[in-house]
């Protein structure tokens, strides 16, 4: 899931940045889904995961506020029940045995709103299990980017703050806030490799970060482009391949059955 404001590549999505999903195979594991269970996958993007978890479950339901997202996942999984909805507004009539979300809950700022939603949304004893970018993410990529704006001038686009990433103690925080108990928290490294050896990093902004450079004059944007991936190579090139500096936190959190002694 997105800010309302990205217009997702789906093409893009799926040829270089196929990472995305690739890693969300492990998380599928630890939400352990069951045959008789109705669960919801929260920014499921072009539908991967939300496939694979259906094979294992009674009911699955993606959401995703991309368009061209969920028009990409109905095409290519006829079978599942994809909607467009916000992740900080959503509501279903019937509950949910597990919310799964993959790297999506970094693109909602407005995350008290989504951490609500996410109870109220759930069965009592109901889990989610949630991964997403954590403190530190992808910045060393963000650092430059917003040094190469701002020596052009573009202080207002170098200033953006696109994502929310949390420690998980801050996260934690938040959830318990609203009566989620935690019961796992890991925040660790991943550095990402990249799909394309000469461009990727440029091509990681084209996909992910193309919100710093609305308003770039157009001869600025490929230069910039270029000037963040030589300034981070001592960082970011390992062998000949691109790394994105990639840190997540992962949780699972139950909603605490308030009757139960
Ligand atoms: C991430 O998965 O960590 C991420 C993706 C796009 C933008 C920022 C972070």
């Amino acid at each position: 899931m997105d800010n309302a404001t990205t217009k997702w590549n789906t093409k893009l999505y799926n040829d270089k940045h196929s990472f995305v999903y690739n890693y969300g195979e492990e998380l599928i594991n630890l939400l352990d889904p069951k045959k008789n269970e109705r669960i919801l996958d929260l920014g499921c993007g072009s539908g991967q995961l939300t496939s694979k978890i259906n094979e294992l479950v009674k009911e699955i339901i993606g959401i995703d506020i991309s368009p061209e997202m969920i028009q990409d996942a109905k095409s290519k999984f006829k079978n599942i029940d994809f909607q467009v909805a916000d992740a900080s507004s959503f509501r279903f009539k019937e509950k949910f045995d597990a919310i799964f979300s993959n790297a999506t809950l970094h693109w909602v700022t407005n995350y008290k709103s989504a951490i609500k939603c996410m109870f109220e949304n759930l069965k009592s004893n109901g889990k989610i299990v949630l991964e997403f970018g954590g403190k530190g993410n992808v910045q060393t990529i963000v650092n430059q980017l917003r040094d190469s704006l701002a020596n052009r001038g573009y202080l207002e686009q170098s200033k953006l703050q696109l994502w929310y990433f949390p420690s998980i103690a801050e996260y934690s925080t938040e959830l318990e806030s609203v009566g989620f108990r935690v019961i796992m928290a890991q925040h660790f490294d991943r550095p990402t490799e990249l799909a394309d050896e000469n461009s990727g990093i440029k091509d990681w902004i084209s996909m992910f970060g193309e919100s710093f450079l609305k308003n770039v004059m157009p001869k600025h944007i490929e230069e910039i482009k270029n000037e963040v991936q030589e300034m981070i190579k001592s960082d970011c090139l390992k062998n000949g391949k691109w790394f994105a500096d990639y840190k997540r936190i992962r949780i699972i959190a139950i909603k605490e059955d308030k009757n139960a002694c």
